[in-house]
């Protein structure tokens, strides 16, 4: 493989797949920043509402790198996990890879990004996360990548 940037994809099921459109680029073929980062928001939001068990709003956009371009045509899959929960708040790490030409099975990372959202109630106010053995009980699953809710840390 020639491209020095070619990586394989992660391990485990993408949350999201997705294919851009010409409307979705610059005159030059360049998929538009905006566009990935509304990808990447909805991306996040998945396993977040998941862990709050409800709605939630993005509060920050902790980070955000665009590392290589995304050209009209690429497969991206985006690979999101929370990174950290707090009182109200779920931090997921994103990361896009771009599978181009696909007949040479070329892969890229593209994008990475961090992101912060917030557990909300009916009212769109901050509502407390329900604990964990709660969600357990209600789905086993819930469980995977929750890490240690003690320190925040979740691997
Ligand atoms: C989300 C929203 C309801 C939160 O209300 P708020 O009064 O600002 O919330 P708080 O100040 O109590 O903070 C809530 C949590 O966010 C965290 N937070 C606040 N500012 C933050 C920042 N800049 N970066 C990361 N986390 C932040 C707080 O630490 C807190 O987390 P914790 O409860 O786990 O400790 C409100 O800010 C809002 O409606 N924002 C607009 C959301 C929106 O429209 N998003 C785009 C479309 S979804």
């Amino acid at each position: 493989m020639t491209n020095k940037h070619h990586t394989n994809l992660p391990e485990g099921m993408p949350q999201l797949r997705v294919m851009p459109m010409p409307a979705d680029a610059n005159v030059h073929g360049d998929v538009f920043g905006g566009w990935i980062m509304a990808q990447v928001d909805i991306a996040g939001a998945l396993p977040a509402v998941r862990r709050a068990n409800g709605r939630v709003a993005t509060i920050a956009v902790n980070s955000f790198l665009f590392k290589q371009p995304v050209f009209v045509g690429d497969l991206l899959s985006f690979y999101a996990n929370v990174v950290k929960v707090g009182n109200t708040s779920i931090t997921v790490n994103v990361e896009v890879y771009a599978e181009r030409n696909r007949l040479q099975a070329e892969t890229v990372k593209v994008t990475e990004a961090t992101l912060t959202y917030v557990a909300t109630d009916e009212d769109r106010k901050p509502r407390q996360l329900p604990p964990l053995s709660v969600l357990c009980a209600e789905d086993p699953a819930a469980d995977a990548g929750q890490g240690d809710e003690k320190t925040g840390i979740v691997l």
